[in-house]
This record gives structure tokens, C-alpha cells and sequence, in this order.
């Protein structure tokens, strides 16, 4: 089966320069959550229909298998699945697909496809208290439906049908292409509707099935900015459920943001507001505080990251104590039971088991060896304002306060640093390096008096 994804819309209610069906849901395009579906169905050939500024959709997306059809002027849903037809398979099934409406789960879907069978039509249907704007769904005596009927096009006796159309079906590609070569625009919005075909269909005597969604919110299209919210809070509400129901401790449900892919282990703890990106994995026990933003993460069982830390691109050991307010960012690496505090900033280091990086510190360009202690206030140098160099601290070292090591610069095994040390040169293993003006006082020196007037 091939799939064709109608994405011409131009989605004027968005109010935005970037096209409707690369608005974000869950941090990703609407339309890559729809093509995420259909690959999920196993299809052959997907090929996504685009209007005018296709070529940002296209860039945006930029998976090679994906097919390409243009539609310029946008003529009606019939129009856009003729104009992508020529890149589909000439027999076999073809599933239409809106790149507005993001949530469809590939299970209702499989469904969908399951209903038409090899030769068949199926159309994807729901029943609504409120069916204002979308196309109705004819049925006659029987049950039976003999065509879909646009609301624009409806008399008042089936504008009152509850069941309407969600514009997603299935249909075979060889009969697709008659019909539509069929079907004119003589209707109230002067469009070629796809909704057409059904009549078609039911006169051609194929086969015709209707199948509903397993939850309403998978056929909610996304026009304006509020629908929008609408599915991503839906989408998340489906995630936060689904991590509950494979023993996560979500303290609240509705306050989590899943963008990416979150896998956790046994007993893993999530407090409020944090946001997911990317591909994050928990271990065991791991405990995650308020407010902290995770972005392509590992950490190891039984750390703790205590809130409003923010971490990218991280491996982080077991039983580590991240936080609150730390920022680790992409290349850290840290091994088992690594403490790192509050205002410390991490990149493209690695820390040692039991390494310890409490207070305000910058760790740039670092390779810090095991059960190191660093002070608060301690700086690499790493950039010279051309090239970044690396600093070398050996196991056991110990880094006094408000030091500064400038790199490239190594601190030998058990070394002790002075605090206030500025390190331009290499400290020797299990010695005091000590770099500051010897401390004196001024006998007899007086503060300054004001003058009586
Ligand atoms: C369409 C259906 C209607 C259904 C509704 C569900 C038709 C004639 N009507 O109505 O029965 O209840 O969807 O939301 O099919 N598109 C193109 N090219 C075009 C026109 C549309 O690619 O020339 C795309 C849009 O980007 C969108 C989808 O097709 O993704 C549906 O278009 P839209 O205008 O929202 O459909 P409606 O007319 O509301
Ligand atoms: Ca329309």
C-alpha cells in the first residue's frame, strides 16, 4: 500500500512564516509525525502533496525516500491526490493521510487498511455532538453509504448527520485514477473533492467500509495556534500515560513535556515541569527535580538531578548528584558518584568516579581524573580566542577555590592547588603549587578620616 499525505493547505490561521505542517507538536513537524505513521504501517511508497513554499516543507524533512508531488494552484482534495498519483504504484492500495492531522495512530490505521481490504474502499469516520464544518457522511435505508456530502454542499436534513468525514481513507490507486478523472467542481466552493469518489464508488459497486479512530482525539486537525496547544496537550497526556503505565512516578501527569524518546528503568521519579528532547534513557531509581531540561541524555541508576538543571548531550554515571542548577553540556561524561553542584558549567569533559565539582565553576576541554576535588570558582582557561586547548588533572588532585588553570595545563596525581592559583605551567604530582603575591600587612597604616568642616 502507498501513501499520499495532502500538504498544499496554506494555513493562513496560523499566522506564521513557517508552513502549517512544520509547526511543531511534541518538538517535532505536524508532518513528521504523520509520515512517522505511515512508515509505522510498513507502506511502499509515501509521497507528500505540497503547495506553494514546498521547498521549505521539503528541506525541513529531507528523508530521501520520501516523494515529492506539487500542487500549484491548489484545486480540492481530488486535485492534490491526482497530482501525486503518477508517483505511485499504478495497482494496490492507496491511503490518504492529512499532514494537518498528526495524531492518527498507526493501530486505527492498520485498521483502516484492514477494512479495505485488496480491492475495497474504507473511509476513515467519526460521530461528533457537534459535526459544524465537516463533511457528512450519507448512509441510506440500509445503513449503507451512498456518498459524503460537504457541509457548504448539505441540505438541513444532512447537516444534522453526526457522522462526518476525516478526509483519511483507503482506495485502489487504479480505480482512485478513474474516479478522479470523473469527478468535476461543480459545488459551492468550486473545488474537485475527493469526497466525490464515494458516489463513484457505490455506483461501481466496490466494496465500501467505515472505520472509527479508537480515541477522537486522532483525527483533530490542527488549523490555529489554540488547536495546536489543543494536540499537544493530548499528545502528552497519551505519554505521561503511557510512562505511569510502565511504573514511572510522574508527580503530576500534566505537568511533563515528552519531545523525543524517554525510556526509563524501575522506579524512576520525575518531579514537575521538566522537558524531555531527543533520546533520553533513566536507569534504575534515578530521580529527576522540578524544573530541569533533559536533551539527549543517559544517566546511570540512582542518580539524583536535583531541579532547574539543564543537560545536552550527557553521559551521566550511577549514583551521581547533579544540581540544582547545574549545566552540563555536550561531551560530559561523567563516571560513578560524580557530585556536581549548583552554577557549574560542564562541556566536553570527562570527570572521574567520585570527582567532585561543587560551586560556581567552569569545566571546559577537561579530562578530570577520579575522587578529584574542585574548588569553588575554579576556571579552565581553555580558549585563547582561536584554539581550545585541553586541561589535565590527575587523579586525587585537588583544586583550591578560585582557581584558574590555563590550558593546556596538567595537574599531576595527589597535586594540591593553593587557592586563588593562577596555573600557566604543569603542577608536579603530590606537591603545593601555589601561584599569588605573598601576603603582607602595613604596620601602622590608618584608614583615611573624613575632615570635620
Ligand atoms: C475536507 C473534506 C471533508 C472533511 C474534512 C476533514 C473534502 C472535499 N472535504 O474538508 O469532508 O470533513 O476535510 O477535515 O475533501 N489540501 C491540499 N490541496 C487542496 C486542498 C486541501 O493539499 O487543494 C489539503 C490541506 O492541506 C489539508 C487537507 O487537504 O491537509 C484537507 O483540506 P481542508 O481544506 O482542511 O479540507 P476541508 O475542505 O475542510
Ligand atoms: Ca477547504
Amino acid at each position: 500500500m502507498d501513501v499520499v499525505i495532502l500538504a498544499a493547505g496554506k494555513g493562513t490561521r496560523m499566522r506564521s512564516a513557517l508552513p502549517k505542517v512544520l509547526q511543531p507538536l511534541a518538538g517535532q513537524p505536524m508532518l513528521t509525525h504523520v509520515v512517522g505513521a505511515a512508515r509505522a504501517l510498513d507502506a511502499g511508497r509515501v509521497c507528500v502533496v505540497v503547495g506553494h513554499g514546498g521547498d521549505v516543507v521539503r528541506t525541513r524533512l529531507a528523508q530521501p525516500d520520501l516523494l515529492w508531488a506539487v500542487q500549484e494552484p491548489q484545486l480540492g482534495t481530488g486535485h492534490a491526490v491526482a497530482v501525486a498519483l503518477p508517483q505511485l504504484c499504478e495497482a494496490g492500495q492507496v491511503m490518504v493521510l492529512y499532514g494537518d492531522v498528526p495524531l492518527v495512530g498507526a493501530e486505527t490505521l492498520r485498521r483502516l487498511q484492514a477494512a479495505a481490504g485488496s480491492d475495497g474502499v474504507a473511509l476513515l469516520t467519526v460521530t461528533l455532538d457537534d459535526p459544524g464544518g465537516y463533511g457528512r457522511i450519507v448512509r441510506n435505508a440500509a445503513g449503507a453509504v451512498v456518498r459524503i456530502v460537504e457541509e457548504k454542499d448539505a441540505s438541513a436534513a444532512e447537516r444534522a448527520v453526526c457522522e462526518v468525514n476525516t478526509g483519511m481513507l483507503v482506495a485502489p490507486a487504479a480505480r482512485l485514477r478513474d474516479w478522479l478523472g470523473r469527478i468535476g467542481n461543480d459545488n459551492a466552493q468550486g473545488e474537485y473533492y475527493l469526497t466525490d469518489i464515494v458516489a463513484l464508488a457505490v455506483a461501481d459497486g466496490v466494496p465500501l467500509a467505515t472505520v472509527e479512530p479508537a480515541a477522537a482525539w486522532e483525527v483533530l486537525g490542527a488549523n490555529s495556534k489554540a488547536q495546536l496547544a489543543a494536540l499537544e496537550r493530548a499528545l502528552q497526556q497519551v505519554r505521561a500515560a503511557a510512562l505511569m503505565e510502565a511504573g514511572v512516578t510522574l508527580i503530576d501527569p500534566a505537568r511533563i513535556d515528552v519531545r523525543g524518546q524517554l525510556v526509563c528503568g524501575r522506579d524512576v521519579e520525575i518531579d514537575v515541569n521538566c522537558v524531555f528532547e531527543g533520546a533520553v534513557e533513566l536507569g534504575d531509581d534515578v530521580r529527576i527535580g522540578a524544573q530541569c531540561v533533559l536533551r539527549d541524555v543517559r544517566v546511570g541508576p540512582g542518580t539524583r538531578i536535583a531541579p532547574f538543571s539543564h543537560i545536552e548531550q550527557a553521559e551521566i554515571g550511577p549514583d551521581c548528584v547533579i544540581g540544582p542548577y547545574a549545566r552540563l553540556r555536550p561531551g560530559t561524561a561523567l563516571g560513578e558518584g560524580v557530585h556536581v553542584g549548583n552554577f557549574v558549567e560542564v562541556k566536553n569533559c570527562r570527570l572521574g568516579d567520585g570527582a567532585k565539582a561543587n560551586h560556581l565553576t567552569y569545566l571546559g576541554d577537561a579530562d578530570v581524573g577520579r575522587r578529584v576535588n574542585v574548588g569553588a570558582g575554579t576556571i579552565t582557561c581553555n580558549y585563547d580566542g582561536v584554539n581550545k586547548h585541553r586541561t589535565m588533572i590527575e587523579d586525587d588532585a585537588f583544586i583550591g577555590s578560585d582557581t584558574q588553570l590555563v590550558a593546556p595545563v596538567r595537574v599531576g596525581r595527589g597535586a594540591t592547588l593553593a587557592a586563588g592559583t593562577t596555573l600557566t605551567k604543569d603542577a608536579p604530582p603530590g606537591q603545593l603549587t601555589v601561584s599569588r603575591a605573598k601576603q603582607i600587612t602595613v604596620p601602622g597604616w590608618k584608614r583615611p578620616e573624613r575632615k570635620q568642616s
